[in-house]
């Protein structure tokens, strides 16, 4: 068997990995998920979330990963093939493909905006658009959802093939001259930038100090931080607070897999998990939680803030901070940096999402890295079409709903078991601890053998009982979307249908053998 990929430097590995997890998610999702779900009392049930999920996913997916890249496997259907030793094992893994896969198909979409709201920035192209109503119609006018500044889709359309044409270009070079160098660049980089931003926002003070006294940073901090206790009794914000988890921190979607095959047999996972974890809540609350809601109650207020909080992600990153961006001194300047930092935190992690399907198909049917990615690329352009087209019909939202939360804690769930209980328990620890350069509290073992298990298996029994019912039916969605949701699920189930051909197909053509 030919030599496989390896990551060049350790630096670079855990930049790549950071730049897995980091991404529009610390800054976008975060924030409204901790503005909406009690402030600061959301980190009490996100903080334990990252103890007893997060942290000890991330080491069970480094040791799958490392585990399957022995036996030249870098896509979570070889993986789970390798520790189960089930015929069954690959087509559970295909939930990996297919999770990431899908992600990916809407957040290109979304990484290619904020490229193009950087240039806009720069070129001051909003500029004159002072108000909420004009703000947000430049950006639906974009997105081709309503008339407007924009009479046409075509610039979307120009800077999500750009935004492709990148990613697979990264892609193509493979793991340490593409992913590798983009993340050794790409990261340094992006906390540089937050942090000038976060230090932007921190000592602005009060902007209206004669109209709006009451409109400052410091309010700002408080309100996103301020904990109102009384709302942890509802389940939902647990619910959300593990959702916001795995989301940030890429669980459940066989990309970090993915990355740690490319590691050698004795190399450390332990630090080097943990190190990706910290970095990725460095980067979201220290510096995600200190932009976009501060500077948004400092400028608007709280009632206006929390308004914005609900119209979503969205309204917060392309509406309010081009608003605010206008009233800042070189705020062409600022508004480019926080665009563009967001379009590196997406790269980053949008290249992570591609890569397992590229191994696949490279790995399991024998082709050239090139043809591989090639027709991964082809794939990737003809699906985002959907998204594109059928944006306010709520496709993106669907895809969002299945892909971005509810199977990452199926996953979640499925991998915990088949580590800790059908591979065994002493076999898994042993993988996690083996050149391991700092040493896991045994507490760890008991966490990932009993709890985390059993907190997946409480969240999903509640989303059962609760949610289940009206998601599937879509009883709370405008009308007019559900042709367009449907349409969505039946795409779902096809590309699901299709993966799994594609595994059946590539054992069938050549078994695996393992010794
Ligand atoms: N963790 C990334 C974020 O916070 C998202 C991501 C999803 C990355 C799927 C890789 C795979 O935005």
């Amino acid at each position: 068997m030919s030599e496989r990929e390896r990551w060049a430097t350790r630096i670079g590995l855990i930049l790549a990995a950071a730049g897995n997890a980091v991404g529009l998610g610390n800054f976008l999702r975060f924030p409204v998920q901790a503005a909406q779900n009690g402030g600061g009392a959301f980190m009490i049930p996100y903080f334990i979330a990252f103890l007893l999920l997060g942290i000890p996913l991330m080491w069970v997916e480094w040791a799958i990963g490392r585990y399957g890249g022995k036996y030249g496997h870098g896509h979570l259907p070889g993986m789970f093939d390798v520790i189960w030793r089930n015929p069954i094992a690959k087509y559970v893994g295909v939930l990996g493909l297919f999770v990431s896969s899908i992600i990916m198909i809407y957040y290109c979409y979304i990484e290619s905006w904020t490229l193009a709201f950087s240039f806009f920035s720069i070129t001051r192209t909003y500029f004159g658009m002072t108000d909420f109503a004009s703000m947000s119609g430049f950006l639906k006018s974009y997105q081709g959802v309503q008339t407007g500044y924009f009479d046409s889709i075509l610039p979307a359309y120009i800077f999500l093939i750009i935004t492709l044409a990148i990613n697979f270009y990264v892609l193509k070079r493979g793991i340490s001259k593409g992913i590798e160098l983009l993340a050794k660049v790409g990261m340094p980089l992006l906390i540089v930038l937050a942090i000038i931003l976060a230090i932007r926002v921190i000592t602005l003070g009060t902007p209206d100090p004669v109209n709006f006294p009451e409109r400052s940073v410091e309010s700002g901090f408080a309100f996103i931080w301020n904990p109102n206790f009384s709302m942890l009794t509802d389940a939902k914000i647990w619910l959300a607070a593990a959702g916001q988890i795995f989301f940030t921190l890429s669980v459940g979607m066989g990309t970090l897999e993915a990355y740690s095959s490319y590691l050698r047999e004795k190399d450390d996972i332990a630090l080097n998990g943990l190190s990706t974890a910290s970095t990725n809540e460095f980067v979201e609350v220290i510096l995600g939680g200190s932009i976009a809601i501060p500077v948004a109650v400092a400028f608007f207020g709280i009632p206006a803030t929390l308004e914005i909080a609900k119209g979503g992600a969205f309204n917060l990153g392309f509406v309010s901070m081009p608003l605010i961006f206008q009233k800042l001194p070189f705020g062409e300047f600022f508004g480019c940096i926080w665009f563009f930092l967001l379009f590196i935190a997406g790269i980053t992690s949008s290249v992570a999402m591609v890569q397992p399907l590229i191994a696949f198909l490279e790995e399991q049917f024998k082709i050239s890295h090139n043809r591989a990615t090639l027709y991964v690329f082809i794939g990737t352009v003809i699906s985002a079409h959907l998204v594109v087209f059928f944006l306010q019909y709520g496709f993106l939202d669907e895809l969002d709903y299945w892909a971005g939360t509810f199977f990452l804690v199926i996953i979640g769930f499925i991998e915990v078991v088949i580590f800790a209980w059908i591979w065994g328990m002493d076999k898994g620890w042993a993988e996690i601890n083996k050149g391991a350069d700092i040493k896991i509290p045994k507490f760890f073992y008991y966490v990932i053998k009993y709890i985390t298990p059993l907190y997946l298996l409480i969240i999903l029994v509640y989303w059962a009982l609760t949610d289940a019912i009206p998601t599937l039916l879509m009883s709370n969605i405008p009308s007019e979307q559900i042709p367009y949701r449907w349409l969505a699920r039946v795409f779902m189930v096809s590309v699901f249908a299709l993966l799994s051909f594609l595994v059946y197909k590539a054992w069938k053509l050549n078994k695996p053998r393992y010794e």
